[in-house]
C-alpha cells in the first residue's frame, strides 16, 4: 500500500492557495487547508481536491489568531494519522498605502496574518516535525520583500521578515531532517492582484522580464518541487517565481 502523506495548506480557499492545494493533490498528498472567511469557494478547493482521488479537510479561521493555528494543526494532525508531511504558508494579505496614511491597524493586521500567522504555523507544525524526524516548510514571502515597494512598506516588512524567518528555521531544524524554503512570487494574477488599477497592472508588466504577468500554477509548481525529493538538499533558500521582475 501507498505510503499516506499529509500536506497543510494555509489559505487554500482560492488563488495561490487553491493552485497549491490542487498541485499537492496531483503529487498524491491529502490535503487540510484553511481559509478565512469565504465558505463557498473553500467547499470547492475541497471538491476539486477530492475529485483528484485524495482526501481534503477545509478548516475556517485566522491564522493571526494562535488558538486557531493550534486547532487547525491538531485536526490536521488527527487526519494524518498522526504526522504532517508538509507545511505550506499562504496566506496572506495587503493594505496598501502612503505611510504618512497608514494607519496603525494597516501595519498591524498585515504583520499579524503573513509574519506572525507564518510563525504560529511553523511553531505548532515543527514539535511534530522533528518528533518524526522530517519535513518540509515552504514560505510565501514576495519579490517586494526583497526589492521593496512604493505604497507598502508593511507588506514588504512583513514579507521580508519571512525571509529571515525561513532561514533561521532552516538553519534551527536542518539536523532534524526538515528543510525550510520560500518562494517569492512576483505578479500573479489572483483576487489580491485584480484589485490594482490597470495602469499599474501595465507598468507592472513592463518591468517583467519575460512581458506577462505570472499563473498560480506556476507559483504551485515551484512550492511542488521544494516539497518533492528532487530538493532534498536545498534549505534556507528563496526561490523567485516572477517572469525576470528582481533579476
Ligand atoms: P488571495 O487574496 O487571492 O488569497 C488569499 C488566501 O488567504 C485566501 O484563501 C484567504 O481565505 C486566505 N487568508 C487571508 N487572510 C487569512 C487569515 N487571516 N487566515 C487564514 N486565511 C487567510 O491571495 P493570493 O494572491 O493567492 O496570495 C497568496 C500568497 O501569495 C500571499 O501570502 C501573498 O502575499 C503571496 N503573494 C501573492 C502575489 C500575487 O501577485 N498575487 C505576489 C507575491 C506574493
Amino acid at each position: 500500500m501507498k505510503e499516506k502523506k499529509v500536506a497543510v495548506i494555509t489559505g487554500g480557499a482560492r488563488g495561490i492557495g487553491r493552485a497549491i492545494c490542487l498541485r499537492l493533490a496531483d503529487d498524491g498528498y491529502d490535503i487540510a487547508f484553511d481559509y478565512r472567511s469565504d465558505d463557498e469557494n473553500a467547499e470547492l478547493t475541497k471538491k476539486m481536491c477530492e475529485q483528484k482521488g485524495v482526501k481534503a479537510i477545509a478548516v475556517k479561521g485566522d491564522v493571526a489568531d494562535p488558538a486557531h493555528c493550534k486547532e487547525f494543526v491538531n485536526l490536521s494532525k488527527e487526519f494524518g494519522g498522526g504526522k504532517i508531511d508538509v507545511l505550506i504558508n499562504n496566506a496572506g494579505i495587503t493594505r496598501d498605502g502612503l505611510i504618512g496614511l497608514m494607519k496603525d491597524d494597516d501595519m498591524d493586521a498585515v504583520l499579524n496574518v503573513n509574519l506572525k500567522g507564518a510563525f504560529y504555523m511553523m511553531r505548532e507544525v515543527s514539535r511534530i516535525m522533528i518528533k518524526n524526524r522530517g519535513g518540509k516548510i515552504v514560505n510565501l514571502s514576495s519579490v517586494v520583500g526583497i526589492s521593496g515597494n512604493a505604497g507598502q512598506v508593511n507588506y514588504a516588512a512583513s514579507k521580508a521578515a519571512v525571509i529571515g524567518m525561513t532561514k533561521s528555521l532552516a538553519k534551527e531544524l536542518s539536523s532534524r531532517n526538515i528543510n525550510v524554503n520560500a518562494v517569492a512570487p512576483g505578479f500573479i494574477e489572483t483576487d489580491m492582484t485584480e484589485k490594482l488599477p490597470p495602469q499599474v497592472k501595465e507598468s507592472a508588466v513592463d518591468s517583467i522580464a519575460l512581458k506577462r504577468i505570472g499563473k498560480a500554477e506556476e507559483v504551485a509548481g515551484a512550492v511542488s518541487f521544494l516539497c518533492s525529493k528532487d530538493s532534498e538538499y536545498i534549505t534556507g533558500q528563496v526561490i523567485c517565481v516572477d517572469g525576470g521582475m528582481v533579476i
